[in-house]
């Protein structure tokens, strides 16, 4: 006895069914590849190189521009193209705080930030805390409560405090100890850089 092989016996598919299955994936692959080929006529245009691009810093209120390959971080631009050498790398991972500059007044780690995405915005590092003849209120501060120890961990703090100062002019000393928590100190030096933090943070912001 013939069959019709069509015919559908149970719930699975019949030779038609998958005829018609294979079209729709046939003409859903053929979509997708033009697509693709669509994309990849548009994709040079987009597409930037590794190559060193122009990049203008503003920092310490001078204009700077630099010729700086897109994977550059803003702590290699500053230290090694600016010769800005305040800000440090130490962990070099966001963990640490040493490498603290401020950018439009707030601080953040320049180990992690690239260096190209900062166009147009105001950078800051610790260089600026000396103003001609006199000096931020922040340095004061650490002076006279002797809130530094090393060279690498003391600026990304001085920034630090003076980016919350900016943030957070009359904080409580509370408040003080909770904004500096992205600022570590091996030698232990907090609470000189925390009384500092407290008096500068009644000053006000910059
Ligand atoms: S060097 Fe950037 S956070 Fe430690
Ligand atoms: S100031 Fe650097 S370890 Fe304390």
């Amino acid at each position: 006895m013939s069959q019709d092989p069509n015919a559908r016996s149970g719930p699975g598919f019949n030779r038609r069914d998958f005829i018609k299955g294979s079209g729709a994936a046939i003409a859903a692959t053929a979509a997708v590849t033009a697509a693709q080929e669509a994309i990849a006529q548009d994709a040079p245009a987009k597409i930037s190189t590794a190559g060193p691009h122009k990049v203008t810093l503003q920092v310490n209120g001078k204009t700077h521009e630099l010729m700086l390959e897109p994977r550059v971080v803003l702590l290699d631009a500053l230290r090694n193209d600016l010769n800005l050498t305040s800000c440090k790398e130490v962990c070099d991972r966001s963990a640490c705080g040493a490498c603290t500059v401020l950018i439009d007044g707030k601080p953040i780690y320049a180990c992690t930030r690239l260096a190209i995405e900062c166009q147009g915005q105001k950078i800051e590092t610790t260089e600026s805390l000396a103003n001609g003849d006199g000096v931020d209120v922040v340095i004061d501060k650490f002076v006279e409560h002797d809130g530094m120890q090393c060279g690498f961990c003391t600026p990304g703090f001085a920034m630090a405090v003076r980016g919350f100062c900016n943030m957070h002019p009359k904080a409580s000393k509370e408040d003080c100890r909770k904004g500096l928590g992205g600022n570590i100190c091996r030698c232990g030096t907090y609470d000189g850089v925390l009384n500092a933090a407290y008096e500068a943070a009644q000053k006000g912001g910059a």
